[in-house]
């Protein structure tokens, strides 16, 4: 990243910054109602070098995608893709009291694309965590993931909720999060020795994603409204079932999944910090029925990959990841067994769906951060 900064810009960056991606152990679309996740910051991350240059003229490059990016500020215009993070972020920021100036920007990423472990929040992280240092002010984490939602809702035009960012920069070295989406407030989980958690990419285009997630929402806030709470953070299991006669089939079902999911989310933290093997495997397999089943926002190539993990070797419990849709799915496994896990889920996945698995083994990252050039050299 040096070397390009130098030829693209000319110099040396002045500051480094970096924040991780996200993979979420448990809780599918239960932040937008208010219940728990239970979220691992992952070991993959986005980085930026950084140079303010004074002026109004924000430079930016990507390595990832060999593109360049450049507006002035104020944001008056959106752009494609990864530019719109970059514009969001900046025009956000100011209108909330954080000035931005002028710099260059060198961006690199280990964060798959569009499969689901949130390379646009860690994009967001990292690029405040840079404004911050560039120009001076402090931000809390938890603010921060607020400013960076904000930045992906109302400039982006995404409506999700606020695992994602709140993922990136709450991060602890070594700790799945568990995150309570009502009150904001996490609990650090260290996950017990010889449980790995393994990524299983389906390496399958995540499709209809914004069109479902968006009608997902709308769906259990109908469920919400129709039963007269908030969110469906207040209702339990049994409230539900005294009342389901009150609410469309489908709208019950998307209910259904979502408060047992949530309670899942608590119940796995304990799990895994016990090292307790049975209720993970059955906490697991509870939660990738009730995404196929009740939420449906599992594809063909997810109940191929979901095949292949159960099958392998070491496998302790495996399930989607993210929206859905396609993308990432998450298996734990028996640290010893990693290797033989791999090869195994990318020969029968392999063979059973045509296309080539990424499958790699993730630990928990420290979350958005400003970096010193002699931590990394
Ligand atoms: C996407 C959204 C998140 C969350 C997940 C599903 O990643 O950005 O806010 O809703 O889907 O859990």
């Amino acid at each position: 990243m040096r070397a390009t900064f130098r030829a693209k810009f000319g110099g040396e960056p002045e500051l480094w910054a970096r924040a991780p991606g996200r993979v979420d152990l448990m809780g599918s679309h239960t932040d937008y109602n208010l219940g728990f996740v239970l979220t691992l910051p992952i070991s993959r991350d986005t980085w930026i070098a950084a140079r303010a240059t004074g002026g109004n003229e924000v430079r930016v490059h990507s390595m990832n995608f060999d593109a360049d990016e450049r507006f002035t500020l104020p944001v008056t215009s959106h752009s494609e893709q990864w530019g719109n993070y970059v514009r969001g972020i900046a025009a956000t920021l100011p209108l909330e009291g954080f000035p931005v100036g002028g710099c260059e920007l060198l961006i690199q990423s280990t964060v798959p694309v569009e499969s689901g472990l949130s390379s646009s929040a860690a994009l967001e992280c990292a690029l405040a965590t840079v404004f911050e240092g560039l120009w001076n002010w402090r931000l809390s984490p938890e603010r921060k993931a607020v400013l960076c939602l904000k930045a992906e809702c109302d400039f982006v035009g995404v409506n999700c909720g606020i695992l994602d960012q709140y993922s990136s920069c709450l991060g602890r070295q070594g700790c799945a999060l568990l995150l309570d989406c009502r009150d904001l407030t996490t609990r650090t989980v260290r996950i017990a020795d010889g449980i790995q958690v393994v990524i299983c990419n389906t390496m399958s285009r995540r499709r209809l994603v914004s069109g479902e997630y968006a009608q997902r929402r709308a769906d259990c806030e109908q469920g919400a409204a129709a039963l007269g709470v908030a969110a469906l953070r207040e209702l339990t299991l049994e409230a539900l079932a005294a009342r389901a006669g009150e609410l469309p089939e489908q709208a019950e079902r998307r209910c259904r999944f979502i408060i047992a999911e949530s309670a899942r989310a608590a119940e796995l933290a304990i799990a895994l910090e016990a090292g307790d093997r049975a209720a993970v495997s059955q906490l697991c397999a509870e939660s990738f029925a009730g995404a196929r089943d009740l939420y449906e926002i599992c594809s063909d190539s997810m109940q191929s990959m979901m095949e292949a993990m159960l099958h392998a070797p070491g496998c302790i419990g495996a399930r989607q990841a993210g929206a859905g849709f396609g993308g990432c799915m998450v298996a734990l496994v028996e640290s010893s067994s990693v290797d033989s896990f791999r090869l195994s889920v990318r020969e029968s996945y392999g063979h059973s769906s045509g296309l080539a698995p990424e499958v790699y083994a993730v630990d928990a990252a420290e979350g958005a951060q400003l970096m010193e050039w002699s931590m990394l050299a």
